[in-house]
């Protein structure tokens, strides 16, 4: 098996001011300095992100946006574009988060391009898929996941997907407090490798990142991190406090 880094990243979504947002990274900064065990990334929103890179730039602690539109500039009122988010200190991007896709009409055909973008710039996507709470009671997550993934990352090249992370977040345990068994987060993630090196490569399969999200907890964690195919964490109420979220990435 590849020597798979893993990656913990938080998601802030719609949550702390310029000031709060440069604090928490300060802390965490401070917390996390001696970690070596995972790569850490913080996607504050985007009025956040040139002031929480001031506070991680030359440390251990990755910068991530949460959304980027895909044409380069123009007339595209309240959108981001990828040289907006590199110059602002970026190297991640969290692409097609399932509150996108049921707020925000995202679809796999936007998820798509956005992915596509964010490899053109040299972003690391950080594409979301995950089935819902009926979609798993009809016994339909691995086809709602197959299409997700297939038309996701339609015309992606082997080269292209090389810097891919997947975060598998099943919608109804996002905020939930409902985490998925350490065994369906395995089926699933298993379920998205496989896919991959069947439509991929074997070695890109075996050095893909699959993240977890959903309800990710310092108590949780080390569970979902012993699975062997799950490598990492994608961490959303509990990547808002700098000790929590320190303590979810030294698991
Ligand atoms: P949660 O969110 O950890 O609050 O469940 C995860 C996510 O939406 O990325």
């Amino acid at each position: 098996m590849a020597d798979r880094k893993p990656l913990i990243a938080g998601n802030w979504k719609m949550y702390k001011t310029v000031s709060e947002a440069f604090e928490t990274a300060e802390k965490l900064v401070g917390l996390v300095k001696d970690v070596d065990q995972a790569e850490v990334m913080i996607a504050p929103p985007f009025t956040a992100l040139a002031p929480v890179f001031a506070a991680v730039q030359g440390t251990n602690v990755t910068l991530g946006a949460q959304n980027l539109y895909w044409e380069a500039e123009g007339a595209y009122t309240g959108e981001i574009s990828t040289s907006m988010l590199r110059s602002a200190g970026c190297t991640h991007v969290i692409i097609g988060h399932s509150e996108r896709r049921q707020y925000f009409g995202e679809t796999d055909e936007s998820v798509n391009k956005k992915v596509k973008a964010a490899v053109t710039a040299g972003l690391i996507p950080v594409m979301c898929v995950g089935e819902s709470e009926q979609e798993r009671d009809d016994n339909k997550t691995f086809s709602v996941l197959d299409k997700q993934v297939k038309i996701g990352l339609e015309g992606l090249s082997l080269e292209d997907a090389a810097t891919l992370v997947i975060a598998y977040e099943p919608i109804w345990a996002i905020g939930t407090g409902k985490t998925a068994t350490k065994e369906q987060a395995q089926d699933v993630h298993r379920y998205l490798r496989e896919w991959i090196g069947n439509n991929y490569s074997a070695a890109l399969a075996d050095s893909l990142r699959i993240l977890y999200g959903g309800s990710v907890k310092p108590d949780n964690v080390s569970a979902l991190m012993a699975q062997p195919d799950v490598d990492g964490a994608l961490v959303g109420g509990a990547s808002l406090d700098a000790d929590t979220f320190s303590q979810i990435v030294k698991f």
